[in-house]
């Protein structure tokens, strides 16, 4: 029994976070046959083919990736997108069996990144992910709010950084944020100002949740080597996990793996 199998697919330890990259240049029509009515219609809803293309990169990836690992057609992986406050389809991603996978998909420009690790770390500890991949925009980071995005501790270190060093400076700190607020799912409703990180260049650090004292025990932060030109960051709320980095192109090109 089981899905078609990818052959390479390495074996998911409990002490290991995979993250996959994928590229936009990867999607291919038989792509969209592994979306759920769901998907369909989020695919359906965009109104640039660059971010339906985007969407289903991400679709198809966290597809075979699942699919590989619980042994299912890629088309089969229960994936329950239900948004906790409103019940609508773009909520929080998850496994609809409960089966003990969490897992995080981010895209922005040419990149598209898939993060899975074991939900039920040693021990029985749950854990969660987030990832969250950025294109480095000069002219956004110049135009950007910073005081919607920084602490005011970030902001005293971001102030005495040279013009040139800003816009990787701040992106480094929206991914890290962005990727812990998508490892507890609440995204962008939580005020990012709330958190505050680790200066840019030292080790990514939850330093302090405003309002959760303690909370940063519970969190690892990973930088994580993106394509030239990008962000990225993964976070770990639970017990921390050993990254390991896969290029996702031969996988994603596998049209063998479609049931059929
Ligand atoms: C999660 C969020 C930060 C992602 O922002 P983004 O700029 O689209 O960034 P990314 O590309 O990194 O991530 C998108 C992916 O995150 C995942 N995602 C969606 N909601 C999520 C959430 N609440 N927590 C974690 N991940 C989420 C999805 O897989 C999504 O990809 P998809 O749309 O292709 O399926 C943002 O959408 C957000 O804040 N959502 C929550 C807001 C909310 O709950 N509003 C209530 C509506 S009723």
């Amino acid at each position: 029994m089981g899905g078609p199998k990818f052959e390479d697919m390495p074996e998911l330890r409990s002490d290991e976070c995979h993250v996959w990259w994928a590229a936009l240049t990867h999607c291919a029509r038989w792509h969209t046959r592994l979306l759920d009515a769901t998907e369909s219609m989020r695919h359906h809803s965009y109104r640039t083919a660059a971010d339906r293309d985007r969407f289903t990169v991400g679709v198809a990836l966290t597809r075979l990736v699942l699919g590989a690992h619980l042994s299912v057609p890629p088309d089969g992986v229960p994936i329950d997108r239900t948004c906790a406050r409103c019940g609508g389809p773009h909520g929080r991603p998850r496994l609809a069996t409960g089966a003990s996978i969490d897992f995080s998909v981010s895209h922005s420009g040419d990149v598209i990144g898939l993060a899975i690790a074991r939900s039920l770390a040693g021990g029985g500890a749950s854990r969660l992910v987030g990832l969250d991949v950025e294109l480095i925009n000069a002219a956004t980071a110049k135009e950007a709010p910073v005081d919607v995005v920084l602490s005011a501790t970030e902001h005293l270190s971001y102030r005495k950084l040279d013009a040139s060093a800003r816009p990787a400076a701040f992106f480094r700190y929206w991914v890290r944020k962005e990727a812990l607020l998508k490892a507890t799912g609440e995204g962008l409703l939580v005020p990012m100002t709330h958190l505050t990180m680790s200066a840019p260049d030292q080790p990514p650090r939850l330093a302090e949740w405003q309002g959760r004292p303690g909370y940063q025990a519970l969190v690892s932060m990973h930088d994580l080597p993106a394509r030239p030109g990008y962000a990225a960051a993964l976070a770990v709320v639970g017990r921390d996990a050993a990254v390991i980095c896969h290029d996702a192109s031969e996988l994603i090109n596998d049209s063998g793996l479609l049931s059929a």
